[in-house]
This record gives structure tokens, C-alpha cells and sequence, in this order.
């Protein structure tokens, strides 16, 4: 089955050799409304606004010979001397597109227009464009390693921007650009017998086989989906296909890219092999060592499975490698039809999403820096510590780390996954599958549906079906996630009265119907109290209201072992909000959403006893 989705100005395909799929809808087609989401949306945004972009050109000009028209250099890893300079720039190609596409910001799209212009310039005398020599290629092919660098690293951000501008402007300009650095990856590779690609691959490389499968996916060149797997990483992928966790000891963010790109080949090529790398490795990742807050490493690497209560240290959950895992888990579900109602792919999701994403900006700063960890250790605080590595916020000309490119691009399509789209033989399907204030424009169908909600500090969402079409808005499958998190108290009303449909936990619930103009869907799924227990440990847990981790308030108090808490003790407090208190070594402690966990030193493990009250 092919399924399009329109793009701005033309069409893509959703999945192409595989059936039946799920396909996503286009950013232009979903708006946030103000929400805790648009704010954070908003300030990405003011950033992407202010960002010079003449000093985000200098490496690339300067490198190429071409002139710098006067501007000064960044600094952070885009220092003129940094090894992964250039990373960044098509992270904000990337957001600039999102932004444009999702808000029609014209200040966006000039950005990304003028910057792809600008880069054609600096390409113009051969294929290469980058911020530094090709020998840092000779360098990383020989295997000397002599200054950190990850040059493959940077180019996929180029190619990953460009193929964005390329997709939302339908920009020839991007394309061809594109295309010649691809041409130009396929030269430079080809020289290279396979041990010595395979060895290559052993420095990190972003998602050169994700960003080469989706030029495929776009144009239908075959070229590129070989040129692809000529990144398949041997070593990496071997165990995963046999479903052996070999992650201890590995850089987490040198490998969910490369996860990603295996679902991409899969959709191209139909091989399942591909496909079962990727759910190998998200199943290892999401069970065996993430936190409750749905981050993973610590120190930026995957650690022995099923040891999280021995890692609670200052630099767990590396931004990106959520960033990434959050990708894969669309990629997946989208792709695996088996998963189309089974609701542990989004569960994980939105854990994530809510619990580490929402809270990795800093709700104070006008242009919505980020953290390159979250520490959870006791009494961890966000925005402190030495140098990125213990969680200071990033800044506006002088960080410019990987997660800082994956933070402006995270807020900026918080739209990407609420809204999915199916066509089954019996009717069309919408899932909805996070509850996020927003518009849907879903114009296939002649419809648009609103989704009203304060979740999750509220438990009740409400989907209002408007129809383009006059009293009819046709007849096709709602399916709304029902989280795992929720009980069996979960319901359903249509236009205030209930109806009789099953809204089991951890499945979707699905209601077929002739839709009416102005029909309203509330869905309740009431919040409980609950604990997440380390996998290796069951007594030490984080504390859950629904899809919420808790964190304790400690103010500016030191914690030096992780409390115990006395899980009887814990009581909601008055007034509708998330909180909570509890006794914790003996003391009370305010218990308080963790993605709200902004200016005072926090606690999310505990060494729990006793039980929640029910
Ligand atoms: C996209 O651009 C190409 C030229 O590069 C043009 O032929 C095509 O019609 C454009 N598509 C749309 C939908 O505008
Ligand atoms: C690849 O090339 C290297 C360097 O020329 C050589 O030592 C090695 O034997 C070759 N390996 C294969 C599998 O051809
Ligand atoms: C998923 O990973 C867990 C944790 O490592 C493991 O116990 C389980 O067998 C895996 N499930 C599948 C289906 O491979
Ligand atoms: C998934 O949904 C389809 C269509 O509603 C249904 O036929 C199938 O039984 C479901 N599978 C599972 C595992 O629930
Ligand atoms: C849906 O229709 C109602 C009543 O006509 C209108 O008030 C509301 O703004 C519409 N909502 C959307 C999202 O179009
Ligand atoms: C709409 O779908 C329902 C459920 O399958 C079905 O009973 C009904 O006949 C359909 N209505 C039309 C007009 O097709």
C-alpha cells in the first residue's frame, strides 16, 4: 500500500515495500494551541529568530574560501579549531523547516532559503561542504584518531538539514546540493574495501544510513539505498540481529542513529532483518536501561542491563539519545503492523516525552536553552555543575553541543506524533495517540478535529470533529491510545453520553462512526498513584501520578544518598495541581511533577517502603 501524505508543496510516500503501514501527517497539517508545549515551542523559535546567521556560515565559508563578509566566529563546538564543527548548522536547517511548516514563519523559511543559497556558494568548486578538511576523512579512514574527530557525524546533520529544506520548500536548490555531497560520500566510500569501511564505521557517524535510506524514500534512487547500507554497521548490528544485548560499554548516541536508519532500509529494501535490529534495540534500550524518566546512559554510555539504581550519577540521560529513541519509537510503530493496537511503543513515548523532553528547557530563558544531561542523582538540579558536563544550560553563541542541536529541533515538532493516519480494507483510521492541546487539519478526510485538554495535570481530553463538508463528516475509525498507566475506569463519551466501546489499558480504543459536524469524543483515563522501580532493584523507585514522575522539592538542601520514603505517607496536596507530599528520611518532602523540577535541587529515586495508599 502506498499512502501519500502532501507535503507543502507536493507529495511523499509514506512507507514504500512495506504493508500496510502507518503513516504520519505532514507538520503543516498540526498546530499546537497554548499549551506548557507551545511554550517551550515558542521560545525554540525566538532562538531560531535570533541566532546570526552570518556567523553560523563562517566555518563553511572559511573553509571553502569563500569570504566571511566580516562575521565572527561562534564558539562552543563551533569553534573554528573544534573538531565537530558544522554539526549544528543543519540542526537549525532542520528547525527552521519545522518551524516554517508548522507555523508558516516566513522569518524561518527566509532563514533556511538564504542559508542553503549561501552553502551552494561554498560547494560550488566540488561535491565536498563542510566546515572542515577532507583530511579529517583521510584521518578518520586510516584510523588516526588524532583529534576526536566524527566528520561523518557532521555531514549527516548537513545532509539531514538539507534533505528537510529540500522536502518543505521543494527547494532545488537544497536538493542539488544534497545530492552532489551524496555523490560525493559515494566516491569517497567506494575507495574503501569493506574491512576498512567496517572500521571506519567504529567512529561515530550520526545517521549517514537514515539520512541516505530517506533520499531513497524521497526520490526513488536506488543508489542511495545501497550507498546506505554501506553504512550498516557489522559489529553493532550482529548481536541485534541475533537479540543479544551487547550495549555495556557502547556511546549511547553513536548508535540509535544508526537503529533509526535500519527501519529506514527496512522500509526500503522489505528486509526484516533491518526491522528486527531496530525493535531488538529499542526493546534492550527501553527495558534494560532506561530510567524512569525514559533517558538512558550515564557518561553518555550504555551501562551493564538492568543496572539503573547503581547509575543514578550527575550526567545520566544524555538530551539526544532521548531525542533519538523518541524518532525510533515513531519509526517502529509506524512501520510494524502488529504494533498498530498494542500501546507499549507510545506508553514509552510519552514518558519520555513528558518526563525528560518538557523538562530539559529552561522555562526561564527567552530562548529556550537546554541541558546536555539530566542528573539523577539525589538532589541532582538542572542548570548547574561543571561545564556541560554536570547540566549547565547551554547558551546562545558558545555551547552549540549535540544536544543542543537535537533541543531546537525536539521543540519544534512536539506536532510530529500526536495524529497517525491508516487505511484498513473496512475504513480509514486516525490514531491519536498523545494528548496534546492542538488542531489537526486532516483534509483527506474533509475534517478538522481540536483536541482540548490541561493533561496531564487534567486526565480528560476532548476531540471536537469539525467537518469542511457540511452536516457529514464521514464515516471512519477513531483509535485512541488508552496508556498503560490508566485503569480500568477509562471511558469514552460521544456528545456527553457514553458509549460502549472497550477502553482497555495498554490497548487502543477504536470507535467506528458516521461522524457528525461539531461531534464531541471526551476520553477520561483517570491518574493513580504509582511506583517505577529500578530494574535491578525493586525497592529503590521513582514515584508516578499517571504519565507524570514525581520529584522531590529538596530546595537548596544536599542529598548525599538517595531518601527513603515512606510510600504510605504520600498524600495529595489541595487545589487540582500534581502535587504531592511524603515523609522521606523522616521529614516531609513536596512531591512535584519532575518536568516543573526547575531552580531547586531534586530527588527521583528513592529507597522506597511500605505501599502507596490505593
Ligand atoms: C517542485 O520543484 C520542481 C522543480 O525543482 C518542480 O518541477 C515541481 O513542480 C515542484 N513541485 C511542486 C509541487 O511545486
Ligand atoms: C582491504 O585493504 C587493505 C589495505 O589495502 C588490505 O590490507 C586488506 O587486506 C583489504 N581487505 C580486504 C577484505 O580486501
Ligand atoms: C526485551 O528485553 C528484555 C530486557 O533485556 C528481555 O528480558 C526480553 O527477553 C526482551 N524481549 C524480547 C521480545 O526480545
Ligand atoms: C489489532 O487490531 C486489529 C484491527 O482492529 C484486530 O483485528 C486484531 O485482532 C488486533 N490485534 C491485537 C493483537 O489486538
Ligand atoms: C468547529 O466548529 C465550531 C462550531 O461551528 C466552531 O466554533 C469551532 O471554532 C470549530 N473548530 C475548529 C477547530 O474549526
Ligand atoms: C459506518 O460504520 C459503521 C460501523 O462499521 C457501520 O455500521 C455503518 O453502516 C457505516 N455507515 C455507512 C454509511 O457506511
Amino acid at each position: 500500500m502506498i499512502c501519500l501524505v502532501l507535503l507543502v508543496l507536493f507529495s511523499q510516500l509514506c512507507v514504500s515495500q512495506v504493508t500496510p503501514s502507518i503513516c504520519p501527517f505532514n507538520l503543516n497539517r498540526v498546530r499546537l494551541t497554548n499549551s506548557r508545549w507551545t511554550e517551550n515551542q515558542d521560545r525554540t523559535v525566538a532562538y531560531l529568530k535570533f541566532i546570526d546567521v552570518e556567523r553560523l556560515l563562517y566555518n563553511f565559508r572559511a573553509n571553502h574560501g569563500v569570504s566571511t563578509m566580516g562575521a565572527a566566529a561562534l564558539g562552543g563546538w563551533d569553534a573554528p579549531n573544534f573538531p565537530f564543527r558544522t554539526h549544528m548548522q543543519g540542526h537549525f536547517l532542520t528547525a527552521w523547516s519545522y518551524c516554517y511548516a508548522s507555523l508558516g514563519d516566513t522569518v524561518c523559511r527566509d532563514r533556511a532559503l538564504y542559508f542553503v543559497a549561501e552553502l551552494a556558494k561554498c560547494q560550488a568548486s566540488n561535491g565536498y561542504l563542510s566546515g572542515f578538511p577532507e583530511s579529517d576523512f583521510d584521518l578518520v579512514e586510516a584510523r588516526r584518531l588524532t583529534n576526536g574527530n566524527v566528520p561523518y557525524y557532521a555531514i549527516h546533520k548537513t545532509m539531514a538539514g538539507l534533505l528537510d529544506v529540500w522536502q518543505f520548500f521543494n527547494d532545488s536548490t537544497a536538493r542539488d546540493i544534497l545530492l552532489k555531497l551524496a555523490g560525493w560520500v559515494e566516491s569517497r566510500t567506494s575507495k574503501l574495501n569493506s574491512s576498512q569501511m567496517q572500521a571506519m564505521l567504529g567512529t561515530e557517524f550520526g545517521g549517514m544510513n537514515d539520512v541516505l535510506a530517506d533520499i531513497y524514500h524521497q526520490n526513488g534512487d536506488k543508489r542511495w539505498l545501497s550507498l546506505a547500507q554501506r553504512f550498516d554497521h557489522a559489529s553493532a548490528f550482529d548481536p541485534l540481529a541475533s537479540n543479544i544485548d551487547r550495549l555495556d560499554g557502547l556511546h549511547a548516541n553513536t548508535q540509535v542513529p544508526k537503529w533509526i536508519g535500519a527501519v529506514k532500509t527496512y522500509t526500503g529494501t522489505g528486509s526484516s532483518k533491518y526491522l528486527n535490529i531496530a525493535r531488538n534495540a529499542w526493546n534492550f534500550t527501553v527495558n534494560a536501561h532506561s530510567y524512569a524518566i525514559g533517558g538512558n546512559s550515564q557518561a553518555e554510555h550504555f551501562r551493564a542491563p538492568n543496572k539503573i539504581s547503581t547509575y543514578l550519577n550527575k550526567d545520566t540521560a544524555e538530551g539526544c539519545n532521548t531525542y533519538n529513541m523518541l524518532k525510533l519509537t515513531r519509526e517502529i510503530w509506524m512501520t510494524d503492523s502488529s504494533v498498530g493496537n498494542s500501546t507499549h511503543h507510545f506508553d514509552f513515548y510519552e514518558r519520555a516525552l513528558i518526563n525528560h523532553m518538557l523538562g530539559w528547557q529552561n522555562p526561564q530563558d527567552k530562548h529556550g536553552h537546554i541541558t546536555y544531561f539530566t542528573s539523577l542523582n539525589p538532589g541532582g538540579r538542572r542548570g548547574v555543575g561543571p561545564a556541560w558536563g554536570g547540566g549547565t544550560w547551554s547558551t546562545d553563541h558558545n555551547s552549540f553541543w549535540c544536544c543542543q542541536g537535537t533541543g531546537i529541533e525536539t521543540n519544534t515538532k512536539l506536532m510530529d506524533s500526536i495524529y497517525f493516519t491508516r487505511d484498513e480494507p473496512s475504513s480509514k483510521v486516525l490514531y491519536v495517540n498523545l494528548f496534546t492541546p492542538s488542531v489537526l487539519s486532516w483534509v483527506e478526510q474533509g475534517v478538522t478535529v481540536a483536541q482540548t485538554t490541561g493533561f496531564p495535570v487534567e486526565d480528560t481530553t476532548t476531540l471536537s470533529i469539525n467537518s469542511t463538508r457540511g452536516d457529514s463528516a464521514g464515516n471512519w475509525t477513531l483509535r485512541v491510545r488508552i496508556p498503560a498507566w490508566t485503569s480500568s475506569e477509562a471511558s469514552v463519551r460521544v456528545n456527553g453520553e457514553k458509549v460502549a466501546v472497550a477502553a482497555i489499558p495498554s490497548t487502543y480504543l477504536s470507535l467506528q462512526r458516521d461522524w457528525k459536524n461539531g461531534d464531541r469524543v471526551t476520553v477520561r483515563l483517570p491518574m493513580h498513584l504509582w511506583t517505577v522501580p529500578s530494574n535491578d532493584n525493586p525497592s529503590v523507585a521513582a514515584v508516578a501520578y499517571g504519565p507524570v514522575v514525581l520529584a522531590g522539592n529538596y530546595g537548596d538542601t544536599t542529598l548525599t544518598a538517595v531518601p527513603k520514603l515512606a510510600l504510605d505517607t504520600v498524600r495529595r496536596a489541595a487545589g487540582g495541581k500534581i502535587e504531592f507530599t511524603g515523609t522521606a528520611d523522616s521529614k516531609s518532602v513536596k512531591l512535584q511533577p519532575f518536568y516543573d523540577a526547575q531552580g531547586y535541587n531534586y530527588n527521583v529515586y528513592w529507597a522506597t517502603s511500605g505501599r502507596l495508599p490505593a
